[in-house]
């Protein structure tokens, strides 16, 4: 059992924060047993973690990136998706067959994560089997929690970054044999790159996959307008891009989610809610490559579960914190010409990031009883004012704060 003390502050809804001012967090067996302004008596004897005037927070969750692509970040901004996929991002992936790369390039990239206060991430990894294994291995060792995908795509790509239907499937069965059991906070999940790169009898099998060893999903999915407008000429009998996931049984049949969704039909925002799939909100990806502004009031409005990715490298920051921020300053863009569609409130952004994400992997992202204790332990000395109130002093560090800012990371209970 351990009882951490400090600010303390979470969302179990979206409407409003939960704030304990020098409350404690009771953790026994690595999850919440209770938050309590006064300390029960039947914990007196216990030792306390005092964490005094800082804020304790639910640890970030990044529901899409691609680990490959952390040496594009910051660069190559200059293309849309399709181009820019073609001309710098698969390149960059082919790189990953050498497996001393993708250990070196694979270790920066989580040690961002880790820096940036992501406590769970779900990645993208490149259709290299060895260099998965690698990713995988890393993040165990790094104590993060993640699901990480070998990415399947069998056509409409480069000569460098292709693989055979049989081998891509295979590829994918070995790691999952593998791993599955392997690790507790790490696990693999199915990853078919998106619709264009995928034949039907590879996407026909993954489904395959997913169902047999109850694996989750993740993709991209309407993006960008020159996508959707190609899946529309490879499918000319399926009535939505989300149709084609469905027709394979890759969208909801086991836990999924699909990253961007910035043009979905009504037919398809139906589906996602009657199915349960998740929508990655990925709001710096979306503005770098000028896909579009994703209306997350409609959506949210709709009933469907929303999380937060970074997606780099079409984002350029690793971090949650500023990934709400451009949620919210996207949300005002639309709301600038629609008053009634409401922009993203703080507390909403904040239950993206925590709560709403973390279900993705169970009982995360809260501090409510029975959620894994994942939490960051914010010093913001240097950008508070003694009058501010905590939830001032929130907003700041979102707006505001950096890793320097961060002095503890848990994961499960965990300090890493
Ligand atoms: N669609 C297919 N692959 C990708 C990718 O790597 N990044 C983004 N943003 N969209 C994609
Ligand atoms: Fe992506």
């Amino acid at each position: 059992m351990k009882i951490v003390k400090g600010n303390i502050i979470f969302t179990s809804a979206y409407e409003k924060f939960e704030v304990i001012e020098n409350g404690y967090i009771v953790i026994e067996n690595n999850k919440v047993k209770g938050t309590y302004k006064n300390l029960p008596k039947e914990y007196a004897e216990l030792e306390i973690i005092d964490y005094e005037n800082k804020l304790i927070i639910p640890g970030m969750n990044d529901l899409h990136c691609h680990a490959p692509q952390y040496r594009n970040v910051g660069i190559a901004m200059d293309k849309e998706l399709l181009p820019w996929l073609n001309d710098y991002t698969f390149p960059e992936e082919a790189k990953y067959e050498d497996t001393q790369y993708a250990k070196e390039v694979y270790s920066r990239f989580i040690k961002e994560l880790y820096k940036n206060g992501t406590t769970r991430a779900v990645a993208f990894a490149t259709i290299h089997k060895e260099s998965t294994k690698i990713l995988m291995d890393l993040f165990k060792e790094s104590g993060l929690g993640a699901y990480v995908g070998k990415v399947n795509m069998d056509r409409n790509s480069h000569e460098d970054l292709f693989e055979k239907t049989m081998t891509s499937i295979n590829d994918t069965i070995e790691i999952i044999e593998e791993y599955k059991d392997k690790y507790s906070l790490v696990k693999p999940i199915i990853t078919p790159r998106f619709v264009p790169t995928c034949s039907d009898e590879l996407l026909e099998r993954l489904g395959e996959i997913a169902e047999k060893y109850n694996l989750p999903v993740q993709s991209h999915l309407s993006e960008n307008l020159g996508e959707i407008n190609w899946v529309k000429e490879l499918h000319p009998n399926t009535s939505s891009y989300a149709g084609v996931y469905d027709k394979y049984n890759l969208f909801g049949s086991t836990k999924t989610l699909m990253a961007h969704c910035v043009h979905l039909t009504e037919e398809e925002i139906n589906l996602m809610k009657n199915r349960g799939v998740y929508v990655v909100h990925c709001p710096t990806s979306n503005a770098n490559l000028g896909s579009g502004i994703m209306p997350i009031r409609k959506l949210l409005n709709s009933g469907v579960k929303i999380g937060f990715g970074t997606d780099v490298s079409g984002g350029h920051s690793f971090s949650i914190f500023k990934t709400m921020v451009y949620a919210i300053q996207l949300s005002k863009l639309l709301w600038s010409n629609d008053k009634d569609n409401d922009f993203l409130s703080l507390s909403e952004a904040f239950y993206i990031a925590t709560k709403g994400g973390g279900s993705f992997f169970g009982k995360v992202g809260s501090f409510e009883e029975g959620y894994d204790f994942d939490a960051l332990v914010i010093d913001d000395s240097d950008l508070c004012f003694e009058d501010y109130t905590l939830l001032e002093r929130l907003e700041k560090v979102i707006y505001l704060g950096d890793d320097r800012n961060i002095c503890c990371r848990y994961v499960n209970g965990r300090l890493i």
